[in-house]
């Protein structure tokens, strides 16, 4: 598509490509067969990944939802319970694996933000009765996917982990973006990965790296992973050759976030000030989900009520992309994969529609 037409594309941080650097590590990785253990670029970035989270061991996975799904089936058995918000990742847009594959039951909470607070998890955890299924694992998702980049504070994760402890209960976090989160929050990613039982990020997302994210746990939790994943289809031979690009974005790409961040601030900054946009809260990190009403289409009203899609329609033809969430909701994500003007371009782009 980008080389018919430039378009700036804020659907989302997948569409990154990988940078030259990246694409030289790739042709020069030293490779074995990962199935055998015997791949050293995957080794060294397993270890980098355990390292930086602050975790005994890692596994590299081909996605994010695989190793949210490997994640789940570890930690638990089928016909148990996974508590999780209404909005996550795992519930929206895993295509009801944890159903399909580990015969999981989603305990499904609303909250305002996407962040649930502990008396929510402790309500939510069932009573060890006979007649009642059984709670196999809680998990949260930061920074927040369909909650606009909202970011979970630290001590409100601790609070839900006391909560899902207590009662022998394991926690998940998908952390898809968590170097996104750990940049919001001014911390090392160490502390938003503290507390976890597992926790997965992804490398091909905002970090740039074409494939691939990581499963963090305890020596044996990855030692188990890797049995599951490779049964679910996902053990890979000579890995070393998209292992290599992860490392770049662990070594180069995670301390360049916030300035998505600032991008993502000073478009919805502009774009609050139009009628007919709102947001329910502002971009904290490189995603921003903002509602399109009615004041928009004074001419020509959407006879189906999909305000988003035709915004988003419209935005294509004046060269932006980005992506209707459902009939109101627009998301537009920024990475480092854009022109150097994209703030200026979008809010005019936008102004123009
Ligand atoms: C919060 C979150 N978790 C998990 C995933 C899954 O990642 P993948 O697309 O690599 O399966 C995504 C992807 O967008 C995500 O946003």
């Amino acid at each position: 598509m980008r080389s018919e037409i430039s378009f700036i594309d804020l659907r989302s941080d997948t569409v990154t490509r990988p940078t030259p650097e990246m694409r030289r590590a790739m042709a020069e990785a030293e490779v074995g067969d990962d199935v055998y253990g015997e791949d050293p670029t995957v080794n060294r970035l397993q270890e980098t990944a355990a390292d930086m989270l602050g975790f005994e061991a890692a596994l590299f996975v081909p996605t994010g939802s695989m190793g949210n799904q490997v994640a789940l089936a570890v930690h638990t058995r089928p016909g148990e319970e996974v508590v999780c918000d209404a909005d996550s990742h795992i519930l929206h847009y895993e295509m009801a694996a944890m159903a399909a594959l580990s015969g999981l039951l989603p305990r499904v909470l609303r909250t305002a933000d996407g962040f649930p607070d502990a008396q929510q998890v402790t309500d939510a955890i069932q009573p060890d009765i006979g007649y009642l299924a059984r709670t196999g694992l809680v998990s949260l998702e930061n920074s927040h996917n369909r909650g606009g980049g909202a970011v979970m504070e630290v001590e409100k994760q601790r609070e839900v982990q006391k909560a899902a402890h207590s009662k022998g209960v394991p926690v998940h976090l998908d952390g898809a973006r968590i170097f996104n989160a750990a940049a919001a929050l001014g911390v090392d990613v160490r502390e938003v990965a503290k507390g976890f039982d597992s926790v997965m990020f992804c490398l091909s997302k905002g970090l740039g790296a074409p494939v691939g994210s990581l499963l963090c746990g305890s020596t044996d939790f990855i030692k188990e992973a890797r049995r599951v994943r490779k049964r679910f289809g996902g053990g890979m031979r000579q890995a070393g050759v998209l292992a290599a690009p992860g490392l770049i974005a662990l070594e180069r790409m995670t301390g360049r976030l916030i300035e998505d961040h600032d991008r993502a601030r000073r478009i919805a900054g502009a774009l609050v000030r139009l009628p007919g946009i709102q947001f329910a809260s502002m971009p904290r990190t490189n995603i921003l989900v903002f509602t399109v009403g009615p004041e928009w289409f004074e001419d020509e009203m959407p006879e189906d009520g999909n305000f988003a899609g035709r915004f988003v329609a419209h935005l294509k033809e004046n060269g932006i992309l980005a992506l209707a969430l459902d009939k109101n909701k627009v998301r537009m994500v920024t990475h480092y994969d854009l022109p150097e003007d994209v703030v200026e371009r979008t809010i005019m782009a936008v102004s123009r529609v």
